[in-house]
Formats: C-alpha cells, structure tokens, sequence
C-alpha cells in the first residue's frame, strides 16, 4: 500500500449524501460497501482477511463488542496504523457497517 490514493477515493466516494437517520439509504449503502472494500480494503484486504490491519471477518470480530469496534472506527488506534474516521462518517453509518461485518453481510468474493 502507498501514498494516499485511499483518502482521494474516499473522499469522492463519502462526501456525498450525510445520512444522520437509522439506516443508510440503499444507495448510500452501496456507497459504504463499495467505501469498506476499497478504503478499508488498502489495510484489511480487498476480501477483508487482512493486512497491515487484521481481518475484519465475522470470525474474527464475532465476541467483540459492538460499541467498542465502533470507537475503534471513529477515533482510530493510537500509535497504530488505524485511522479516526470521525468527521468523514456519522456514527449512524459505522455502526451499520459494524453490524454487516459482524453479521459477515458482505460479500466478499
Ligand atoms: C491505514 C490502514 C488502515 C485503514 C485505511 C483502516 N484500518 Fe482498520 N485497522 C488498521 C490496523 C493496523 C488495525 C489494528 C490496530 C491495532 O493494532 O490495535 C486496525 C483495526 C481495526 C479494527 C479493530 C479490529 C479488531 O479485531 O480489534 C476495526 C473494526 C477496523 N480496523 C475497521 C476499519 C474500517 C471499517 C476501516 C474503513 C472505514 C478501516 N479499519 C480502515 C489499519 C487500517
């Protein structure tokens, strides 16, 4: 992984539509798919088995704490390679992200 290509890809693909509402729209929810594939994908894998970051596989976050794997995605991992997020995506949207990798909603071929 190099550079920076992540952040410019991830900023065309998110600062679109801000949905504050419980679930993301159909088309936001797309966009975050396509968002966690790509962006987080440059870290944990394009099919999320890992990386510099480790999988993010029901598997592997299956027992952890809900809330805690959103703090991680928000405020990011000090001294660790894990960005915050904070700013770029509502809580709303990661913790819906949270529950369709916990859920291993996301097809990952
Ligand atoms: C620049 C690399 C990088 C990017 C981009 C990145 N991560 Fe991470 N992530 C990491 C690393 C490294 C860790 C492990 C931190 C540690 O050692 O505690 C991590 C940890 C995590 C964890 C905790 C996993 C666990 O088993 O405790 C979650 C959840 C997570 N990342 C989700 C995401 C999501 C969702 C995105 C995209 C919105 C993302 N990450 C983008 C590098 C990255």
């Amino acid at each position: 992984m190099s550079g920076r290509t992540w952040v410019s890809c991830f900023v065309a693909s998110a600062l679109l539509p801000m949905v504050a509402a419980a679930d993301p729209s159909a088309a936001r929810q797309g966009e975050l798919i396509h968002l966690l594939r790509h962006d987080c994908g440059s870290c944990h894998g394009l099919t999320l088995k890992g990386g510099l970051g480790p999988p993010l596989l029901p598997a592997t976050l299956d027992g952890l704490p809900a809330e805690g794997l959103v703090a991680i995605i928000l405020d990011g991992v000090p001294g660790k390679p894990m960005p915050p997020w904070r700013g770029l995506l509502p809580e709303g949207e990661v913790a819906w992200l949270v529950e369709q990798l916990q859920a291993g909603a996301i097809d990952v071929e």
